[in-house]
């Protein structure tokens, strides 16, 4: 199979800057769209411009979307893969504004559904998406209202999705835990400083990393994944399989 055409959001940092250097090592093309242009001109230098295209926006304004668009189909007249990546939280009832929920639903739901709807005639036959969702979207902290909230519809709009593409185009979500994504921000000289109960409160024996997360992005636009659609795979080490009781496996409730 040729370069396919893929489009990340929110690609320049963390689990997202992951999954576009995954997809570029297999060959493929990525058009990353992220508000953090220092991120973004760094990845510009690493690769070609046959490999990666950065587009400097913030993908809550519409027409931003639309001149991102506009950009990559000048460029190609196909697109393969869409990883809706990019969300961040603004707090919840106690702390967060209604500009800044509806901020958040902008971000983590409405920019993949449009992002979706305008490259509807354009995906290729067999064409995937990818939307990161969150283990948020099924458990909470307290005050994290906003977060939680596009998760849970990021995740329905998955399988909204995936039956409305059906035959054309598979429509996934996967819901990482905690990932520890400081090796891929602009401070480089990152070191891990996790205590053995980070990551022994895992069943896995251990904190995620964006490895974990842009494995299975690859996985999921492969054809190896041609049977999986609708699917929200969760990726946590087990974290919400863990049942919790104070005095039980040695935890307790300060
Ligand atoms: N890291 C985790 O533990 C974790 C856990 C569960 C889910 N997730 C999800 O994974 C995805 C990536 O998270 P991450 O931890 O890598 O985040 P990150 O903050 O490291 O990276 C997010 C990227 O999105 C960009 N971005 C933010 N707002 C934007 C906007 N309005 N328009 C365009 N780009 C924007 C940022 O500049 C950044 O490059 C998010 O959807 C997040 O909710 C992360």
């Amino acid at each position: 199979m040729g370069k396919r055409i893929c489009i990340v959001t929110g690609g320049a940092n963390g689990i997202g800057r992951r999954i576009t250097e995954k997809l570029i090592e297999a060959g493929d093309f990525v058009a990353v769209i992220d508000t953090d242009i220092i991120s973004g001109e760094m990845l510009t230098e690493r690769y070609s411009k046959d490999s990666f295209i950065f587009y400097h926006g913030d993908i809550t304004g519409q027409k931003v979307i639309d001149d991102f668009i506009n950009t990559v189909l000048q460029l190609h007249t196909r697109v393969d893969i869409l990883v809706n990546n990019a969300c961040i939280g603004k707090g919840g009832l106690d702390s967060c504004s209604y500009e800044d929920f509806n901020y958040v639903l902008r971000l983590g739901v409405s920019a993949p559904f449009y992002l979706t709807k305008l490259l509807k005639p354009y995906f290729s036959e067999g064409a995937s998406i990818v939307n990161i969702s969150s283990t948020r979207a099924f458990m909470s902290q307290p005050d994290t209202e906003s977060y939680t909230a596009a998760k849970g519809a990021i995740s329905s709009l998955t399988h909204g999705m995936s039956v409305t593409l059906a035959d054309k185009v598979r429509v996934n979500a996967i819901s990482p835990g905690w990932i520890d994504t400081g090796a891929y921000q602009k401070d480089s000289d990152y070191r891990p400083n996790h205590s053995q109960a980070d990551h022994l409160q895992h069943p896995a024996g251990r904190v995620g990393s964006p490895d974990d997360i842009a494995d299975m992005v690859v996985f999921l636009c492969s054809e190896k994944a041609g049977f999986i659609t609708g699917q929200n795979i969760i990726i946590d080490g087990g974290m919400t399989k863990q049942m919790i009781y104070h005095g039980d496996n040695g935890w307790t409730l300060s």
